[in-house]
C-alpha cells in the first residue's frame, strides 16, 4: 500500500508537470501537438467571446463557490482563455451573458457523445501515460465517458472528483464481476484491501482487459506478488510465457489460492499428460493418479520456480 502512494504521487507530480509544460510551450508557440489527431478534434474557438469567470460569478454565485474548492480552481491560473476558469469546460460564453443567461446559449454535458464530453476534458488531461490511451480504452470505445465516474460539480468523494467510490463505482455497470468478489477465496476488494484500479487501468492503456502492468513491464500480479517474479534457475516455463491466468483466476474463485480447477492434479494433468507430446513434459509412469500422486504441489512445492531443484521440490 505504501508503494502504492509513493507511485501515486509520483504519477501525480508528473501529471501537473505535464500540464503545465504543455498549457507553457502552446502558450508560446501555438504550436500544434506531435500526438496523433484525437478521435473528436477540438472544436474552433473565437477567443474574442471569452469574458472571464467572475461574469459567470455574477449570476452562478453558488457554483462559483463550489468551483473554488475544486482542483480546477488552477485553471483559473492558466493564461489562455479557452483553459480558464468555467469556460475551460463550457466554452466561451458571450452568447450566453449577452442573452442575459438562460438555457441553451451555452455547451453543457447533455445531448452530446460520449467522445465529445471526453475530447473536452481531455484538452488538459491526454498528456501522462495515466491517460494518454483513453481513446484506445473499452469505455471509450463504449461509450462510458468521463463523467460517468468523474463530476466537476457534484462529486460525491472528497478525491478525484469521483461519483462514487470504488468498488461501488465499477460494480454499478459491472454487475457480471460483482460475483466473482463474493466467492470463498478471492482478492478482498469489497473489503477494501485492494482495488480494482490496482491491476486495471479505467483509463485505458496497450494491454487487453485495460489491465495494468507493473514499472518494469510485467504482469501486474508482481507488482505485489514479489516473490514470484524470480528470476529463478529453474522457472516453470508457463509462469513466464502464459502468466499467473494459465492457472489462476484473477477476481474469485470456489478454489482454494484461486486456481482455475477445483483440484491441483487436474490443473497439472492439463499439460502435463502421461504421453509424450509435444507440449509439457510428460510426468512419470510411477505418477499413480489413484492415491498419493494426486496431490502434486506436496513433492512439487516451489511451483512457481526454484532456485534449487528443476523439478521445484525447494
Ligand atoms: C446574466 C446572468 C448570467 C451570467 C452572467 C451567466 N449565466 Fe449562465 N445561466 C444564467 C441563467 C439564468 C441560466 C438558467 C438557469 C436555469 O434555468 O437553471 C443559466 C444557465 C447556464 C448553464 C446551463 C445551460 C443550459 O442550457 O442548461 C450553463 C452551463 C451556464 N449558465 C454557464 C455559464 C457560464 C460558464 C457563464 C460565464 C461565462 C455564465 N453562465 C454566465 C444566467 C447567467
Ligand atoms: C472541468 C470542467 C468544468 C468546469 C471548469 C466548469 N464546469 Fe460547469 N459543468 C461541467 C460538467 C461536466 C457539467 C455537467 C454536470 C456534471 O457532470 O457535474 C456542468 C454543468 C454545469 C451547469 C448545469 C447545472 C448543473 O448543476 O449541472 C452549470 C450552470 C455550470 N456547469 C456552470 C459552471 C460555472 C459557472 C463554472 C465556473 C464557476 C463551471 N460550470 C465550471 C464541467 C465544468
Ligand atoms: C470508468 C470510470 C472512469 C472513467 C471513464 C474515467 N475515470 Fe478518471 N478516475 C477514475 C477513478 C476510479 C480514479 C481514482 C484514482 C485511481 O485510483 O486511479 C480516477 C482518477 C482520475 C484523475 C486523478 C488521478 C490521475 O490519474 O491523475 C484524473 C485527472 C482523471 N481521473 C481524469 C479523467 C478524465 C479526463 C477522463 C476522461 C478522459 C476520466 N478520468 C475517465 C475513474 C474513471
Ligand atoms: C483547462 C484544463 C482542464 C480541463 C478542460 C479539464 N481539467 Fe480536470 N484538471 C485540470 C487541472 C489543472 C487539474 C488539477 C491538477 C492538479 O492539481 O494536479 C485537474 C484535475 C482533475 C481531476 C483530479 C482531481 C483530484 O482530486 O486530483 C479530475 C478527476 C479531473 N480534473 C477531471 C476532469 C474532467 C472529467 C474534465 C471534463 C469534464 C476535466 N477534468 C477538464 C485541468 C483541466
Ligand atoms: C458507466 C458504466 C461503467 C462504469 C462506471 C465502469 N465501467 Fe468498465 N466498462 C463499461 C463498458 C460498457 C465496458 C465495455 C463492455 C464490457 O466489456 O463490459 C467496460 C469495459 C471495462 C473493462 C474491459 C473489459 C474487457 O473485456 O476488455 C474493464 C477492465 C473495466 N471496464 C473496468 C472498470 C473499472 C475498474 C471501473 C471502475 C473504476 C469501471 N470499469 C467502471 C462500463 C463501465
Ligand atoms: C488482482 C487483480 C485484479 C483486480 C483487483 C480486479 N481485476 Fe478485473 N481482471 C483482472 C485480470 C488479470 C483479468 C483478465 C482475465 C483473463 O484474461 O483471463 C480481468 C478481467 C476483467 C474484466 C473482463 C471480463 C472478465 O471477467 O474477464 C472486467 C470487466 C474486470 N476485470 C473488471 C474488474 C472490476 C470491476 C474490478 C473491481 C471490482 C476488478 N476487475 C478487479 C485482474 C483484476
Ligand atoms: C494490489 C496488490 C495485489 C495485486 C496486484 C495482486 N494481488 Fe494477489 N493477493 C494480494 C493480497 C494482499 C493477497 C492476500 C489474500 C488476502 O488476505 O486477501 C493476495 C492473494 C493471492 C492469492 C492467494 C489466494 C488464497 O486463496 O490464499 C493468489 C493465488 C493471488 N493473490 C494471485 C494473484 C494474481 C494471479 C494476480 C494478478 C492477476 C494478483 N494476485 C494480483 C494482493 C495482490
Ligand atoms: C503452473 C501453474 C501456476 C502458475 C502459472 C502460477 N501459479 Fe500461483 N499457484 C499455483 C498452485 C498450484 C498454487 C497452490 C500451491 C500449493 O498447493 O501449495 C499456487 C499458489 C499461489 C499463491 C498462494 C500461495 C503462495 O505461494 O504464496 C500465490 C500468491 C500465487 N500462487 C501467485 C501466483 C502469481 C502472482 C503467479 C504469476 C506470476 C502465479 N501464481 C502463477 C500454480 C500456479
Ligand atoms: C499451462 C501449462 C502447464 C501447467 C498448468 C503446469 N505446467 Fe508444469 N510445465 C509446463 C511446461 C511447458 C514445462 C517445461 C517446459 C520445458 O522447460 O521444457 C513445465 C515443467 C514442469 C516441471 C519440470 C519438468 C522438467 O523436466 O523440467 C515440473 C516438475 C512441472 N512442470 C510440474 C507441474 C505441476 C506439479 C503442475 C501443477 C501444479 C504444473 N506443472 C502445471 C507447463 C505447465
Ligand atoms: C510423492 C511426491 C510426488 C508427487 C505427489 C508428485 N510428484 Fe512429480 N515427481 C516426483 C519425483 C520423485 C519425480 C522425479 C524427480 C527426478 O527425476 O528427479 C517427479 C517428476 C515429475 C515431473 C518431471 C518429469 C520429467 O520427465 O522431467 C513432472 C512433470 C511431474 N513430476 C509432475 C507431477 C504432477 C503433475 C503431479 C500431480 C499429478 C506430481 N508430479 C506429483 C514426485 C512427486
Amino acid at each position: 500500500m505504501c508503494l502504492r502512494e509513493v507511485s501515486r504521487k509520483l504519477s501525480k507530480r508528473i501529471s501537473c508537470g505535464v500540464l503545465a509544460w504543455g498549457v507553457a510551450i502552446s502558450s508560446l508557440s501555438g504550436a500544434p501537438s506531435k500526438k496523433e489527431a484525437p478521435s473528436v478534434p477540438h472544436p474552433p474557438v473565437d477567443s474574442s467571446k471569452f469574458v472571464g469567470s467572475d461574469t459567470c460569478q455574477g449570476c452562478h454565485q453558488d457554483m462559483y463557490k463550489q468551483f473554488e474548492t475544486t482542483p480546477h480552481w488552477r485553471t483559473m491560473e492558466f493564461k489562455q482563455k479557452d483553459r480558464q476558469g468555467c469556460e475551460a469546460c463550457h466554452g466561451p460564453g458571450a452568447d450566453h451573458v449577452n442573452a442575459g443567461g438562460g438555457k441553451g446559449t451555452m455547451f453543457i454535458f447533455q445531448g452530446v457523445s460520449a467522445r465529445e464530453i471526453s475530447t473536452r476534458c481531455l484538452k488538459c488531461h491526454e498528456d501522462g501515460e495515466e491517460h494518454s490511451n483513453f481513446t484506445r480504452s473499452q469505455h471509450n470505445v463504449n461509450q462510458v465517458s468521463c463523467i460517468d465516474c468523474h463530476s466537476p460539480h457534484h462529486a460525491r468523494e472528497s478525491q478525484y472528483l469521483l461519483t462514487a467510490r470504488e468498488p461501488v463505482l465499477c460494480i454499478s455497470c459491472h454487475a457480471e464481476v460483482r460475483a466473482d468478489f463474493s466467492k470463498t477465496f478471492h482478492h478482498r476488494v469489497n473489503e477494501g484491501l485492494i482495488q480494482c484500479t490496482d491491476c486495471h487501468n479505467q483509463h485505458g492503456g496497450f494491454l487487453t482487459r485495460q489491465l495494468r502492468s507493473t514499472a518494469a513491464q510485467d504482469q501486474i500480479c508482481l507488482k505485489c506478488h514479489t516473490d514470484k517474479a524470480g528470476p529463478f534457475v529453474y522457472e516453470h516455463a508457463p509462469v513466464k510465457t502464459e502468466g499467473c491466468v494459465s492457472c489462476h483466476v484473477p477476481h474469485g474463485s470456489a478454489n482454494p489460492w484461486l486456481l482455475k480447477r477445483s483440484q491441483v492434479n487436474l490443473l497439472c494433468l492439463e499439460c502435463h499428460t502421461f504421453t509424450i507430446d509435444a507440449g509439457a513434459p510428460s510426468i512419470p509412469s510411477f505418477h499413480n493418479q489413484a492415491a498419493k500422486y494426486q496431490a502434486c504441489t506436496l513433492c512439487h512445492t516451489q511451483i512457481h520456480g526454484s532456485n534449487f531443484s528443476n523439478v521445484f521440490f525447494k
